[in-house]
């Protein structure tokens, strides 16, 4: 017999626990379905998937897994930098953005370190090990924004890192490309080394700081290929930086950190340009069909973002987005609870933005959620 979501994680988040989006192997074994039958909005991915140049260079790449990968993806970092147009001694390909979120803190000899929080929660995770001291500056709704003054108040008290992620998750704001280069500067003035989380940066290109980063020695942005080209699977992540900095990044790399496969699919994918049109207006047609439907939501306030998900503050009565998450799982439909990002609470959930018809179940579902709601679900 099918059991009910409540009383499979009674008096918790269950499943909706995961400190990230995109438990969907868990909550397919928890429900008894396969994965394929989860609709999840939790991890925001491109939602036309990977781009279909990449089928054969997959192939192709098989046959060579009986050879050791270039060690440092050198021919992924020379196609890299022939897309950026910077170069190739700016760029160290890894596996994951991840990795090298858990190399900064050596790199960069951080102690004391700023986030500008709600931020992914991993920065946080990798600068405590390291044993520095972390702090926040939490940015508000409805702009999540800083003012320079107050940034400038903040860096003057001597940190030795800041991290900043553009466009922002959950949120979705940007900094706009001057606002960056202003924050650019107050760095160089108070010597903080300016980390710049890009992950979702393809969706708005222009507003980049990769020329920042390969000229400046206090500024490192950190790329991945897992949300805009739909890899989180196959992990490549790459570093932009000043070619000494980048030389610091690989005296702490080990060598064929990246495998063949995944190498040889992301230098296909970068040579897709039709993909990446394709799903640059995709998303903004998309987005702005999502945020639409949302306002029209009694219950339901969302904000305006950059990238290829919305976060929303539920604001019906007697409900938070914890208990909406759980009324969603149980049509198998899955969003991100924000409740465990500092600077948010019960009331944030981040929904990714997919297909037309997905996004129509999910405004839907959000209806049918918030018409028969039932009273907040406490945590233990
Ligand atoms: C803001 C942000 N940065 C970095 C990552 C890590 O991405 P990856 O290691 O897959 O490149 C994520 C993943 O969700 C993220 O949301």
């Amino acid at each position: 017999m099918r059991r009910g979501y409540d009383e499979l994680c009674p008096r918790s988040r269950g499943i909706l626990n995961q400190e990230h989006g995109g438990a969907v192997y868990a909550f397919a074994r928890m429900r008894g379905i396969a994965p394929e039958a989860v609709l999840d909005f939790s991890a925001s991915i491109n939602p036309l998937g990977w781009p279909p140049a990449l089928r054969e260079a997959y192939r192709a790449a098989l046959a060579r897994i009986v050879h050791y990968p270039e060690p440092y993806a050198e021919s992924l970092t020379a196609e890299l930098a022939r897309y950026h147009g910077i170069d190739p001694a700016a760029i160290l390909v890894g596996n994951g953005s991840t990795q090298w979120i858990y190399l900064l803190p050596r790199v960069c000899a951080a102690r004391r370190v700023l986030l500008l929080a709600p931020l992914f929660s991993e920065y946080e995770r990798a600068f405590r090990l390291s044993g520095a001291r972390v702090e926040r500056l939490c940015l508000h709704p409805p702009r999540f924004t800083v003012s320079s003054a107050r940034l400038q108040q903040a860096l003057r008290s001597g940190y030795s890192t800041l991290v900043l992620s553009n466009p922002n998750s959950p949120t979705g704001s940007l900094l706009p490309q001057a606002r960056g280069e202003e924050i650019v500067r107050l760095c160089q003035r108070t010597g903080t080394q300016l980390i710049v989380d890009e992950t979702f940066v393809d969706w708005c290109e222009s507003e980049s700081l990769k020329q920042h980063a390969c000229r400046s020695r206090h500024v490192v942005v950190l790329r991945s290929f897992t949300k805009f080209f739909a890899l989180p699977g196959l992990r490549v992540g790459y570093v932009i930086a000043h070619p000494q900095v980048i030389q610091r990044f690989r005296r702490q790399l080990e060598p064929w950190a990246v495998n063949s496969v995944a190498q040889e699919v992301a230098r296909a994918c970068l040579r897709d340009r039709r993909f990446i049109q394709r799903s640059r207006a995709f998303m903004v047609r998309e987005r702005a069909w999502l945020f639409q439907q949302l306002t029209r939501l009694a219950g339901v306030e969302p904000f305006p973002s950059q990238a290829n998900f919305v976060l929303a503050r539920v604001t019906a009565n007697a409900l938070d987005a914890v208990r909406l998450a759980h009324l969603l799982a149980e049509q198998h439909l899955l969003i991100r609870p924000c409740d465990n990002f500092p600077g948010l609470d019960r009331q944030f959930f981040r929904a990714a933005v997919r297909t037309r018809r997905e996004n129509r179940r999910l405004v839907a579902a959000l209806r049918k959620a918030l018409e028969t709601r039932s009273p907040v679900h406490t945590a233990a």
